[in-house]
């Protein structure tokens, strides 16, 4: 059997917690409450709930499906199943994905450690102050790029998956004691308000980019992460009742994020709209008028620092198996090239704080400042595009009458009363949902 050379999840709760691991992480804590701030608040949440449910959880399926299938990288898989020449393009964007994402987003793993630092140490001061100094920027980034490369080659993957059995389920005790307390604040009512009462009126061709581009990134989707974690599921195991496991985990962490920023942010009376800075210029200010919270200011970026490593881990790995797989080079080889290209790429985000004034300035796509024209071309733009031929592809080129068999395999025989359901959405709704929301951003 082909499964026999490749390594396997242990269970299918294994392969549930890897894939959550991936797909909770700053994009549910550091990144969606601020793209929610950008966008207007409720109405963005409805239309990225929608999101979610119509075209992210049915591409997710596609490529879990995928992976399985082929027991490949994202670049082997399509080379699998078809003879084209293009469609492993679509592999290759996704690792070139990979490593811009991972730069950007180490930066801001960095600051996770940095504020451990500060919170251990007691003394806060601003984020304006902390991203200003490039020595610990670039330290921190490095830092946490050097912590990733440790977990994927030291091999210790396995214990970190281990460990986030029991650290995932308290960051969200954690979470839901802070909405707890959080609710209490005064001015916290119109922190909900804004984040519950959706006002339409704020809704424009950007925001239906964003909330995409959000679920894309927020699930590990449209750069073949999935379709990874997918080769090492065995045939006997329920791809779709894993894939609404993983969907409904990393929704709920998102959204409780949410409910725990807005009513703060209102409190201490600070903009929702400031962009990436706010979940560091928020929770620090809540946790000094907390009884104990210092303390629940290290546990918090602890937690939140390890929820970004099993992300950081996953983003290197889809590059790194490419080039173990494709080109036949080692695994060290692999991980320290990749690395160091990632760090190369990542000194601009890191410097596009108010240190370099160039790099905090630069404008394009209507973003400014190099982290955030990073994190819309490769989360906004590139993933949706990504997902969009993978739908294609799952749907027309495979097949979803093929790729329909394949996800049937290890579930009960009422499933496949959903299948047809599974691909009208993967056929013609996820690609024309994806193409129109580009399309609007572009006249928007
Ligand atoms: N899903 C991760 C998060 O929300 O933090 C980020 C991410 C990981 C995006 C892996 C894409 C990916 F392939």
């Amino acid at each position: 059997m082909e499964q026999t050379t490749r390594g396997n999840w242990g269970s299918q709760m294994g392969f549930i917690l890897a894939a959550a691991g991936s797909a909770i992480g700053l994009g549910n804590i550091w990144r969606y409450p601020y793209i929610t701030g950008q966008n207007g608040g409720a109405a963005f949440v409805l239309l990225y709930l929608a999101c979610v449910l119509v075209i992210a959880l049915p591409v997710l399926i596609a490529e879990l499906a995928l992976g399985r299938r082929t027991t490949m990288n994202p670049v082997g898989a399509f080379q699998a199943l078809t003879t084209s020449k293009y469609w492993p393009f679509v592999g290759y964007l996704g690792v070139i994905t990979g490593v811009g994402i991972l730069s950007f987003y180490l930066v801001v793993a960095g600051w996770t450690l940095g504020y451990i630092v500060k919170e251990l140490s007691g003394t806060i001061g601003s984020f304006g102050d902390f991203v200003q100094d490039p020595i610990s920027e670039i330290g921190y980034f490095a830092a946490f790029l050097g912590l990733t490369v440790f977990v994927v080659l030291g091999g210790v993957e396995k214990g970190i998956e281990r460990w986030s059995k029991f650290l995932m389920p308290a960051l969200l005790i954690l979470l839901l004691c802070l909405i707890g307390y959080n609710l209490t604040l005064e001015g916290a009512s119109k922190g909900i308000e804004f984040y519950l009462n959706p006002d339409f009126s704020k809704i424009n061709g950007s925001t239906f980019l964003a909330a995409l581009g959000q679920a894309f990134f927020s699930l590990s989707l449209g750069m073949g992460t999935m379709i990874t974690y997918g080769s090492y599921l065995p045939k006997k195991e329920n791809i779709p009742v894993g894939a609404v496991a993983v969907a409904l985990s990393d929704t709920a962490i998102a959204f409780l994020a949410g409910l725990m920023i807005f009513p703060a942010l209102f409190s201490v009376g600070l903009e929702p709209s400031q962009g990436p800075a706010l979940v560091f210029n928020v929770l620090p200010s809540v946790f000094a008028t907390m009884p104990g919270g210092q303390f629940i200011g290290i546990a918090f970026f602890i937690l939140l620092a390890i929820a970004a490593l099993t992300s950081t881990v996953s983003l290197l790995e889809v590059p790194v198996a490419f080039l173990v797989d494709q080109k036949k080079w080692s695994r060290k080889k692999a991980v320290w090239i990749i690395s160091g290209a990632t760090f190369l790429l990542g000194l601009p985000s890191a410097l596009a704080q108010g240190t370099s004034d160039f790099f905090s300035t630069l404008t394009l796509f209507g973003q400014t400042g190099f982290l955030d024209i990073m994190s819309f071309v490769f989360s906004d733009l590139s993933l949706p595009i990504g997902g969009f031929f993978i739908a294609i592809f799952v749907g027309w080129v495979w097949g979803a009458r093929h790729a329909s068999e394949e996800i049937l395999l290890g579930t009960p025989p009422a499933f496949s009363r959903l299948m047809a359901g599974w691909g009208f959405l993967i056929r013609f709704v996820c690609p024309a949902m994806i193409l129109l929301v580009l399309i609007a951003k572009l006249f928007s």
